[in-house]
């Protein structure tokens, strides 16, 4: 089976003062989150949709899904986790309990707040989640990369920026393979591992690389919400 697996569980600190948590501020008239769930929903690969929030926040995320969706069986909300990883290992478990997970359950994540999806990255992760266990989605760093120094002030390498990549999501994984990793981490690691896809390399597990978009952008400052009203508005 294949299930979408919808981030949502963060507060969104860096958006600053902002009245909710901002997979649920208003994008083109909807709430962003109704954007990004849509993008699977209409995705015939999915078997089931499972969006993870913050506790407080699941009646209001079901009252949505009513509302823009028709209350649709296919998707289903529950409560995410402390932390990013936490929120996914949350989606295996519910998977484990109510349909039990075999080599064939692949798990496609994707940050709420990520809207602009396409159905030929979701599409091609399916496939390299199939293929090699895990994938993630990226595109080539369009600036060079300069590494600080620990004490932050001054350049510690410049790497070869053909092989520098910006990180995007879906991230995709069998759903028995990232679980039997992650349980395999230390409480050290698992509290310095933000990205699932490095508990894969920390493991040496391989991770096939899905060529992103330049517009599949994440929400993180009040700035990138207006990029986005500008870009659905057609402008940009
Ligand atoms: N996320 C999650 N569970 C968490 C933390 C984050 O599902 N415990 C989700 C967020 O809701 C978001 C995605 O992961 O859709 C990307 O994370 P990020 O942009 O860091 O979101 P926040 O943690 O909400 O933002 P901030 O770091 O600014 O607090």
């Amino acid at each position: 089976m294949v299930f979408g697996v919808i981030l949502a569980g963060g507060i969104g600190s860096r958006m600053g003062n902002v009245e909710k948590p901002k997979q649920y501020l208003n994008l083109g008239g909807k709430p962003v989150i109704i954007h990004t769930v849509e993008k699977f929903f209409v995705n015939k690969n999915f078997d089931e949709v499972i969006i993870l929030c913050p506790p407080s926040w699941i009646g209001h995320t079901k009252n949505l899904v009513k509302k823009y969706l028709n209350n649709d069986k296919k998707i289903i909300v529950i409560e995410g986790g402390e932390t990013r990883n936490e929120t996914i290992m949350a989606s295996v478990t519910y998977i484990e309990k109510k349909y039990g997970v075999t080599d064939d359950t692949i798990i496609v994540t994707h940050d709420a707040v990520r809207p602009f999806v396409t159905h030929r990255i979701l599409e091609e992760n399916i496939q390299a989640a199939r293929e090699y266990g895990a994938c993630d989605t990226v595109v080539s760093a369009a600036d060079t990369i300069v590494q600080r120094t620990e004490e932050g002030h001054m350049i510690a390498d410049i790497p070869d920026r053909r092989r520098m990549c910006q990180g995007q999501t879906p991230q995709s994984f069998q759903a028995a393979k990232i679980r039997k990793l992650y349980n395999s981490l230390s409480e050290e690691e698992r509290q310095t591992l933000p990205d699932a896809c490095r508990i894969c390399v920390l493991k040496g597990e391989p991770v096939y690389l899905v060529e992103g978009e330049v517009f599949n952008t994440k929400i993180t400052y009040p700035f990138d919400l207006q990029v986005m009203e500008t870009m659905i508005k057609g402008d940009l």
